[in-house]
């Protein structure tokens, strides 16, 4: 499913997820219509660590698993995303992302995000809050 099949539920996700709440109504618009939806079976790899790939993932239903060298670092649930770091960088995946239940997701692949959120200041800006957030839980505590 994609394109304006997305509907309004999609739309009523976006706008209650700090990342894209703040977006504009005609922005908004833009996304759920220009997204790409997609569902994913529990146990399915969705981005593989390593791998080359620049789909930028909100999950709007179930559960994910962020492995990195087979173990998990992180589960993220609806209203939250995965995919940046490749996506921003162009490096390959630092980690995997397996669905732990039923999931979907909306993609944007890198020409829809930059044209889309990657203008928008207000989300740009919650994206980076986010990945901070993310990478002080990580971070080894520092030495005395
Ligand atoms: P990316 O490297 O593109 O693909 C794997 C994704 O897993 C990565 O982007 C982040 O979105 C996510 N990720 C990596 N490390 C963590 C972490 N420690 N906590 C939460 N998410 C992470």
């Amino acid at each position: 499913m994609s394109g304006a099949s997305a509907g309004t539920d999609v739309r009523d996700q976006l706008s209650k997820t700090p990342l894209f709440s703040g977006l504009s109504k005609k922005l908004m618009h833009t996304l759920s219509a220009t997204a790409n939806d997609r569902s994913y079976n529990a146990g399915d790899t969705i981005v593989k660590e390593g791998e080359k790939s620049v789909g930028f993932y909100f999950i709007v239903e179930g559960k994910v698993n962020v492995e990195k060298g087979g173990k998990t670092v992180a589960t993220l649930v609806p209203g939250q995303f995965f995919g940046e770091m490749a996506l921003l960088d162009e490096q390959p995946r630092t980690a995997s992302v397996r669905a732990a239940t039923r999931s979907r997701c909306l993609v944007l692949y890198s020409w829809e995000f930059w044209s889309s959120v990657g203008k928008d200041s207000d989300a740009l800006r919650a994206l980076l809050k986010e990945m901070v957030k993310r990478l002080r839980t990580t971070a080894p505590a520092p030495e005395d």
